[in-house]
Parts: C-alpha cells; sequence; structure tokens
C-alpha cells in the first residue's frame, strides 16, 4: 500500500533513497518524500506525485546527511498532496509510515491538548507526535516501547531522530518490513525488492518487533523492548526480472512471460519421469482432509473459485470459497478436517494475511499459494506452494494468476489421483496435456492484431459485460477485472445462465459484450445464452476455440480462437486475449498502465 526506504550510512543517503523509492513505486504512487539528518536538523522533502517530481521540483544535492528515511504514499487518510505526503516531522523526529492506526483521532486530541500542533490530515502525524512527548520522559528503547503499545491499527515504521542522528528505528505490526545488511551502511524497507539492488542479505521483522538500524549494527527488540535474535536470509539475486527490458511496460512483459511462468510451475511439480505431480513434504494425510476452503481478494480469489472448479470435477471433496475481507469477520464453523489455503501473489495483503491468522488462531491446517516465498502469508501458513512466476510488477496481476490456478489444477490433480478418484489413464493424460499447454499459450498470445483493434469499441462503450459458464465465468469475471482496473470503464463479469434473471435489462444496442464459449460440456448452453443477448443489441466478441463444431449464431460481431487443448486448460488459454484487450484499451487511452490510478500492488491496509 505504501512503500518505505531507510539508510543509515557512512556516506550521503538521498540519491540512494530516490532510487529505491523508485522501485517501491509500485505499491502506491500518489505522492512522495524524504527526509535526512545533517547541520544538527531534520531536512525534509516531499511533493504530490511521482518520486521524479521530487527530483525536478528539489535540489537532492543540497540534501546531505548519512541517515535519511523515505516514502512512496497510497492514500488512506488524508487526500494525496504534499502536506499529507510523508514523512511527518515535528521539531526532533521525522517518520515514515505503512497502515492505519485506528485510535489516531483519540490520540490526536489527547496530543493537541497538550500542546502539539499537526499540520495533515493524517494517522501518521500522530504517531510523530506521540514519540516526541514519550521522548520527554523516556530514553530511546522506552519511548518507542510505550509508543507503539499506545497504538491500535497497522503499521510498519521508519523513523529518525534529530538528538540521535545516526540511526533509524523501524517496527511493525501488520504490514510488511525488513532489515538489509550492506558494506558500511544498513538498510530498512517495506519489502526486499526494495532492498535488492542494494543487498540480498535480509531480515524480516515479525509483528510487535522492532529494531534500531546504524551503519555498522543493527539491534532487534520484541514489543518488551527486550533484545532478541534474528536469522539473516541470503534471498536470490533475480536483478534482470526486475527490468522491462524492450517492452511498453511491466505488464506486457509479464503477459508474454506467461508461457516461461507455466514451463516453471510445471518443472516445479511434474516429475518428468513418472509423470507424476510432486508435492514435496505435504505435512498431512491426504484423508485427514476431507474438505477445502479457499481465500483470497481480487484476481486471487478468481483463482479461488477456479480452483474450485477443478477440485469437484477431479475429487469428492467439499470445497467452499470466500473473499478474504468477507471470511475475516463471518461467524465461520472451522473444521478441523478442512485444509484451507490462501492465494496471494505479494503474500502481504492484509485481508489475506488477517484470515490467515484468524485459521492459525484456531489452529486449522492452512497452505499459502503465493509468488513471494519471503512474506507474511508463506511464513505464517502450515505449508507453501510457491508459484515461481518471478517479481510481478504490473498493479494488474497476469502471469500470477496463471501461475496461481496452475499451482491449484496441480494439487487437484494430486489430491484425486491419491483418493482414487481419477483414473491412473486420465491422470497421465492430464499430465500430457498440461506439458503442452505452454506451446499452446505461445500461439494464444499472437493473437495480437485482432484485439488491438477491437479494443476501441470497449473504450467508446459506457460499459460491456464479460459471460461465462462453468470452467469460463472465473475467466469472465478476471477479464472483467482486468477491463475495470486498467482501462477505468465500468465491466461486469456474470455467469452467462444469470443475464435472464435481470442484468438482461442492461443490453442494449451496441453494448460490447464478451462471451466465453470455448467447445467444453457448457458449450450449448453458452451459446444460447449468447443468442439472448445479440438478440437486445449487442455486440458480441466471441471467445472459442479451435474446432471443427460451428457456432450456430450469426451476428456475432467478432471471434477469436484460442488453441484447442484438454477442456481442464482452457481457462488458461482463454485468459489471454482477455489480458491484452485490457492492455490495448488501455494504451489507447494512454492511461498508466503498471500504476493505474487509486490502486496498489499489495493492499497492505484493510
Ligand atoms: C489484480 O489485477 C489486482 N491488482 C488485485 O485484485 C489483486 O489481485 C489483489 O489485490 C490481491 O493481491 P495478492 O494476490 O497480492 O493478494
Amino acid at each position: 500500500m505504501c512503500g518505505i526506504i531507510g539508510i543509515s550510512s557512512n556516506k550521503s543517503v538521498s540519491s540512494s533513497i530516490i532510487n529505491s523509492l523508485k522501485k517501491l513505486e509500485y505499491r502506491g504512487y500518489d505522492s512522495a518524500g524524504l527526509a535526512t539528518l545533517f547541520d544538527g536538523e531534520i531536512h525534509e522533502i516531499k511533493s504530490e506525485g511521482r518520486v521524479n517530481h521530487l527530483e525536478k521540483n528539489f535540489d537532492l544535492k543540497n540534501l546531505k546527511g548519512t541517515v535519511g528515511i523515505g516514502h512512496v504514499r497510497w492514500a488512506t487518510h488524508g487526500i494525496p498532496n504534499s502536506i499529507n505526503a510523508h514523512p511527518h516531522s515535528s521539531h526532533n523526529v521525522s517518520v515514515v509510515h505503512n497502515g492505519i492506526i485506528e485510535n489516531s483521532t483519540l490520540l490526536k486530541k489527547s496530543l493537541s491538548d497538550k500542546g502539539h500542533k499537526f499540520k495533515s490530515q493524517t494517522d501518521t502525524e500522530v504517531i510523530t507526535h506521540l514519540i516526541t512527548e514519550n521522548l520527554k520522559t523516556n530514553e530511546l528503547e522506552e519511548a518507542i516501547t510505550k509508543t507503539l503499545k499506545q497504538l491500535d491499527g497497522s503499521f510498519a515504521l521508519g523513523i529518525i531522530f534529530k538528538e540521535i542522528p545516526d540511526l533509524i528505528v523501524g517496527a511493525r505490526r501488520g504490514s510488511p518490513l525488513a532489515v538489509g545488511y550492506g558494506p558500511s551502511e544498513n538498510y530498512l524497507g517495506s519489502d526486499s525488492y526494495a532492498l535488492k539492488s542494494m543487498t540480498n542479505k535480509i531480515t524480516y521483522l515479525d509483528d510487535g518487533e522492532f529494531c534500531i538500524i546504524k551503519k555498522d549494527q543493527v539491534n532487534f527488540f520484541n514489543q518488551n523492548g527486550k533484545k532478541i535474535n534474528k536469522k539473516i536470509l541470503e534471498l536470490t539475486s533475480d536483478e534482470l526480472s526486475y527490468e522491462k527490458g524492450d517492452f511498453k511496460h511491466f505488464m506486457a512483459k509479464e503477459i508474454e512471460e506467461q508461457p516461461t511462468t507455466i514451463k516453471t510451475g510445471i518443472k516445479e511439480y511434474i516429475d518428468n519421469l513418472n509423470n507424476d505431480v510432486n508435492i514435496f513434504n505435504f505435512p498431512w494425510k491426504i484423508n485427514e482432509i476431507k474438505s477445502i476452503t479457499l481465500i483470497g481478494c481480487g484476481t486471487a480469489y478468481h483463482s479461488c473459485l477456479m480452483a474450485k472448479y477443478w477440485f469437484e470435477k477431479l475429487t469428492s471433496l467439499d470445497v467452499t470459497i470466500d473473499i478474504a475481507s468477507e471470511f475475516r469477520y463471518r461467524n465461520n464453523r472451522f473444521k478441523d478436517n478442512s485444509l484451507y489455503i490462501f492465494v496471494s501473489q505479494s503474500g502481504e495483503t492484509a485481508d489475506t494475511y488477517a484470515a490467515l491468522n484468524l485459521c492459525n488462531q484456531n489452529k486449522m491446517k492452512t497452505c499459502a499459494v503465493v509468488n513471494v516465498i519471503e512474506s507474511s502469508i508463506a511464513r505464517d501458513s502450515n505449508y507453501v506452494l510457491p508459484i515461481h512466476c518471478g517479481p510481478e510488477i504490473g498493479v494488474a496481476s497476469t502471469k500470477a494468476f496463471l501461475g496461481q490456478i496452475l499451482i491449484l489444477y496441480i494439487l487437484a490433480l494430486k489430491f484425486g489421483i491419491l483418493k482414487n478418484e481419477i483414473k491412473k489413464d486420465d491422470y497421465l493424460q492430464k499430465i500430457k496435456d498440461l506439458k503442452n499447454l505452454p506451446i499452446l499459450l505461445e500461439k494464444t498470445l499472437l493473437l495480437d492484431n485482432d484485439i488491438q483493434a477491437i479494443s476501441s469499441t470497449f473504450n467508446e462503450a459506457k460499459g460491456s459485460m464479460f459471460l461465462g459458464r462453468g470452467f469460463s465465468y472465473p475467466i469472465a469475471l478476471e477479464g472483467a477485472l482486468k477491463l475495470k482496473e486498467l482501462s477505468y470503464i465500468h465491466a461486469e463479469g456474470y455467469p452467462a445462465g444469470e443475464m435472464k434473471h435481470g442484468p438482461l435489462a442492461l443490453i442494449e444496442e451496441g453494448m460490447p459484450v464478451v462471451v466465453l464459449a470455448p467447445k467444453d460440456s457448457y458449450y450449448k448452453k453458452t451459446i444460447s445464452n449468447m443468442q439472448e443477448v445479440i438478440a437486445r443489441g449487442a455486440k458480441v466478441l466471441l471467445i472459442t476455440n479451435k474446432s471443427t463444431d460451428e457456432v450456430f449464431s450469426e451476428n456475432i460481431w467478432q471471434t477469436i480462437e484460442v488453441e484447442s487443448t484438454n477442456e481442464d486448460l482452457l481457462p488458461f488459454l482463454l485468459t489471454v486475449p482477455l489480458q491484452k484487450l485490457a492492455y490495448y484499451s488501455a494504451l489507447k487511452k494512454g492511461y498508466d498502465i503498471d500504476k493505474p490510478r487509486n490502486l496498489a500492488k499489495s493492499v497492505t491496509v484493510e
């Protein structure tokens, strides 16, 4: 949701902070700022908009200092402007924050009564003044411990002090925070991605912990201010995957990377020699699991819905899915024999993490399907199934979606064969078909020009519908979400069979409607739903697969044919044209494709 960086060094830090902030903009980008300590003062610069506005509006060469903090913001409290931008400083303390302080109003009132003056509308500024107040009567570690205990809500904090100019304090509760170790300098960052260009030696803070970072030493403390030891991880360096290469946008690169995503996932989970699924060190016996609950947000929720169809087809398991922000407040009936699967690209989504913590508190079996293996959700789950798709920088999820549904499909296959609910021959054939999927994806990715031409019609419309049945329904939802979040056009994913129960009233002459109708077991029914909308004037974009069967309907505006394969796998192929449709629509509108308005890559607040 927001990005934090801090550096304590033996040399000037402002340019390194700016470079790290640019890498962090995927976490939020409506304003940015930094503060350093020099000449016995806190020097703060900040502005609305992107990090490069800071470079344009301020002469960073004048921002000296070997200790500093920086921040890119996704607004929660207070509109995006230079006053609400972080850092927030008092005369002797400066703070950057990711999270939400739920008792900020009360604290602000009591601090104002003590004479503190506030400049911004943010909850973060309350933290600044609370620490300032507590430092009047406490040493540093006591003041920090006391302050953190007075805060309700979530935070990742970076804090510097005028009177203690050689250190940075970091603190974490509910929002990710990492420490990095460099040569004669040390770092604080929202995640390893922010730090990877400077170091691959990382320590993650856990909830309730804080740290004191100097250029040559780092100390960690628990919530009672007691010193603790933490391990240092050495992360793989995959710097290359963090660059766009010759693609115009990260999203374009990540769409084209999908065949590789699938190849990598197959290599990780399919034993090529025995044509068998390898789910290593699965901690439970298969007969201990009588039901499955899948939980996620946004695209990750669509992966859960997709998995439900596959688990129901391949096993006899009872499968429930839920949106994490609903699950966490539902009066859940926890079942010991249920496996709770948390799907999350970032592994830091607050609602999904909260749902996981709820299951952990109830001692449930928990499994994470994530892309970031050092993330909070991965660290706090009993078992992790990484999707191995490399960093996904574009805010709109593409390759991570395919990576998620691949792992979930493979898991369903394994459950099915272990429970003797799939015949061995079928199992082997499905694995063979799966191995052929990357080539089919490569061919489907070539459907470029057709889609570019079509996308302008969606731009001119006031809204559109995406319809599908069965395996295609989750993909209809995903396609609609992509168009919404990239082109800011209203688009609604809907079960094709449901249109006649109300939404058909939306259809008017010339309205673009995407109908996903591969020649699978739902085909004929979906085609008749398609005819219902054509009869009311809709311009139907039919997305189907190549086959000899004819589509029985005239007046179809456009048809796109993806490659044919086993019907289980058609959702992978149907997704690609929808990703490209959203991409080209936004490109034609001139919108920021990798950082759409109002969004952030990892939503680490409620
Ligand atoms: C997907 O394109 C969106 N950016 C969003 O819905 C995203 O999938 C959701 O916020 C969940 O993120 P996660 O997978 O990192 O948990």
